[in-house]
């Protein structure tokens, strides 16, 4: 099979910006109305694409229905927050409970679920300490400083495509410019930040290797995700983890992991006990808030203690913030770790093999239109399977991406085909990707899966119906 021809790509996107304005003009009316004081119309940068976004009036287990009144499948599900989909009984009901009774609405005071929340989460990811904070952002922001206060050093190593939240002190080599990926992502992050950060690909051990035997001792943490998001879910490979584990322990460098994504998402506990491997720190988010915000630091005793009152001069200043610890967080963040701990044997290979069903049906989906396309989390060894995936379009076959780098690149990957056009082609379907798919929930069965395959096939015929496959 040929890859697709990008030649015809403005007019199939021009066409398909076209139908989706037809189609959905009540969001179109709405995103009007909320530019005039809601900067670009929304809050955050993902949650916005051209033409415009769509406005959700309700969401249900694999499903949300917009303001035109049309149902999608839904694959975004919380920032992949939502492991059991959307609004789940199981945490609505606990939380209206807790309000009926009077409580569940933030006090600022101390409670005992905070304890029983932490030693939970402590106990679930292998760490001996917990701080909690409110956003993933804030979490590697604390671990970053944790790591420096702990070392006295400055240097901080991450991987190009590392998305740790909008936080200044990593925001380098996120996205890539002129430069490749080795800048500093946002205006208003001074020059000696970017100064600060070095950037190395992903699972490229020999590069690892040679920073740190030239600036290993000055650097004071290692921070990376075990699978890297925006290389469409690529996770570590072992040898890459290990090396990287190593190579810290030598250097004194502190080896911090981001589960934010990657927490309870593979195993009821971090995705790093996988790999057998112990960071000296580790970052989580999303999943463990049980669709509240919460997010944790967690850790060594001995680092994690310069948070503590007891630090003296090295106290690392990490609030929480006036929101952390809210008790109706804590109540669904723990509702949710106790469920997918008792149903951890069930619920992860379940994901694990809807992933690989719903990945090879979309392969095959495309393959009967004669379009080449992939699924990003099928080919991974047995043990890193899980329900993470992202739809590319090779420029030859059995090309499989293995960084940020080819998975964005247009010509590589089909990367500007994959965020554009496919995009508003599977909303048209009734289907919502971001990325290219995103997170498969114990709530997507098979009857969203054929949604999805009808989906993947209309857009394969407009493809070959514009003279690109
Ligand atoms: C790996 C990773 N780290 C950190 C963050 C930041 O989390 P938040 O958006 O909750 O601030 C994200 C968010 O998507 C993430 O994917």
């Amino acid at each position: 099979m040929k890859p697709i021809n990008l030649d015809h790509y403005d007019t199939l996107y021009e066409n398909l910006q076209t139908e989706y304005t037809a189609r959905f003009p009540r969001s179109g009316a709405a995103q009007q109305r909320a530019v005039e004081h809601l900067l670009d119309g929304g809050s955050h940068t993902a949650r916005q694409w051209a033409p415009y976004a769509l406005r959700i009036t309700s969401a249900s287990g694999a499903w949300a229905e917009d303001l035109d009144g049309y149902r999608f499948v839904d694959f975004w599900q919380g920032h992949y927050a939502n492991i059991l989909g959307h609004n789940p009984t199981l945490i609505r009901e606990c939380m209206i409970e807790d309000l009926q009774r009077g409580y569940g609405m933030h006090t600022g005071l101390l409670e005992e679920r905070e304890a029983e929340y932490t030693c939970q989460l402590a106990k679930a990811v292998c760490a001996d300490q917990v701080r909690l904070t409110t956003a993933g952002t804030l979490a590697t922001m604390y671990a970053i400083m944790l790591a420096r206060a702990y070392t006295g050093r400055t240097l901080v190593l991450k991987i190009s495509g590392g998305w740790h939240g909008a936080n200044p002190l990593a925001l380098k080599g996120v996205g890539k410019n002129s430069r490749g990926y080795d800048r500093v992502d946002s205006a208003g992050v001074p020059d000696s930040t970017g100064e600060e950060l070095i950037v190395t690909p992903f699972n490229d051990c020999d590069n690892l290797r040679k920073i740190f035997r030239s600036l290993g001792d000055r650097i004071a943490a290692f921070i990376f995700e075990p699978c890297l998001g925006a290389a469409g879910f690529v996770p570590a490979n072992p040898e890459f983890m290990q090396t990287a584990r190593e190579l810290t322990a030598q250097y004194g460098t502190l080896l911090i992991l981001d589960e934010v994504i990657t927490g309870f998402r593979f195993c009821a506990g971090a995705m790093h006990s996988l790999y057998g491997v112990k960071p000296d720190l580790a970052t989580y988010g999303k999943i463990i808030g049980g669709g509240m915000p919460i997010s944790a630091v967690a850790g060594h005793n001995d680092i994690m203690q310069l948070a503590s009152n007891r630090a003296g001069t090295k106290k690392v200043m990490f609030n929480g913030g006036t929101f952390s610890s809210l008790p109706l967080a804590l109540l669904a963040g723990s509702t949710m770790l106790s469920y997918l701990s008792e149903h951890e044997k069930e619920i992860y290979p379940r994901l694990k093999a809807k992933g690989q069903t719903l990945f090879a049906g979309i392969e095959d989906a495309f393959t009967r239109q004669g379009v080449l396309a992939y699924c990003m989390g099928r080919r991974q060894p047995a043990e890193l399977q899980g329900s993470l995936g992202a739809i590319y379009f090779p420029s030859q076959a059995d090309y499989y991406p293995a960084s940020a780098e080819e998975f964005n690149d247009p010509i590589l990957a089909g990367a500007t085909l994959r965020e554009q056009a496919l995009k508003l082609g599977l909303l048209l379907g009734g289907v919502n990707v971001v990325h290219g798919l995103g997170a498969i929930s114990d709530a997507h069965e098979r009857a969203e899966f054929e949604v999805v395959y009808q989906a993947c096939a209309a857009f394969a015929e407009q493809l070959r119906r514009a003279g690109m496959a």
